[in-house]
């Protein structure tokens, strides 16, 4: 099948490591031209190089800190950069924020921020101009927690909140041919990542976890989530507006 990604100008949020990495090498090797984000400029230069040898064009990382800088800023500095966005994917986030279900505001604000606020902020740079030229794909990384509603408050609240936004905004924006979609990954283990430590920390309640909480019976892999995303990316996701999909072993 061709996904008709080749050639697009695609953005990355959160692409060093894990499934953001997965994701933007997925679109190098679909011929993209890739835009990326994250804090580790090291990480960013050798994924680049890996792009490189995927397809020879100018892929290029920005260095920030997204919850430390002006993300509405940054994203009218990337537009002025690297021109209008076919392609976005909102990867930033996770469940390492407060754990305090009766905890502050600033508390429940952070996690917020991290899940979905910051990627509210860059949209409202990044998507009119896609409205403009008729066409484009934004893709938010959220998380099965989302429906579960298990396992930590505010983590799970947030990307709540965060597919209630997919929901009501890629409906409103569904007839303009900006297709505005969300992944809800289940566990997924890679080398460094929270569930790579627990199997090694405490394999025996890890075993418990997945036995009891994904049918698979298995942690997912990064490109089984970057696989979907592509998908989502692609000229076969025109009639996709406001999914949530899930890719999950089945959670349960
Ligand atoms: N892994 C799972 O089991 C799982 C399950 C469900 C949902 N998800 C969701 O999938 C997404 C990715 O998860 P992951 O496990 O791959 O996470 P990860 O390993 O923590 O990677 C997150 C990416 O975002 C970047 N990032 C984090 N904070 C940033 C900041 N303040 N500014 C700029 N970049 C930042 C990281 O790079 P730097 O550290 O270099 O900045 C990294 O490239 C998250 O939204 C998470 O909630 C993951």
């Amino acid at each position: 099948m061709n996904l008709g990604i080749s050639g697009k100008n695609v953005l990355v949020v959160g692409a060093s490591k894990g499934i953001g990495k997965s994701i933007a090498i997925g679109f190098a090797e679909e011929g993209a031209r890739v835009t990326t984000i994250a804090r580790s400029e090291e990480l960013l230069i050798e994924l680049e190089a890996e792009m490189k040898q995927a397809v020879d064009i100018d892929h290029a990382y920005y260095v920030s800190d997204i919850m430390e800088s002006d993300a509405n800023q940054l994203a009218r500095r990337l537009i002025e950069d690297r021109g209008i966005f076919d392609i976005v994917v909102h990867n930033v986030g996770g469940s390492l924020v407060s754990r305090n279900a009766l905890g502050t505001l600033d508390e429940w604000k952070h996690a917020w921020k991290f899940n979905a606020g910051v990627a509210i902020d860059m949209n409202n740079v990044l998507i009119q101009p896609m409205i403009n030229k008729g066409w484009g794909r934004v893709i938010h990384i959220s998380s099965i927690s989302a429906e579960m509603l298990r396992g930590n408050p505010l983590y799970a609240s947030a990307k709540a909140f965060l597919n209630a936004y997919v929901t009501t905004v890629g409906r409103t924006i569904a007839p303009t041919g900006v297709v505005m979609s969300a992944v809800m990954p289940g566990a997924v283990a890679f080398p460094g990542s929270y569930w790579d430590k627990f199997t090694v920390e405490d394999p025996a309640r890890c075993e418990d976890f997945l036995s009891h909480h994904q049918a698979a019976n298995r942690f997912g892999t990064t490109k089984e989530i970057a696989d979907v995303v592509l998908f989502m990316a692609s000229e076969q996701a025109s009639f996709m507006q406001a999914a949530l999909v899930p890719v999950d072993g089945a959670n349960m």
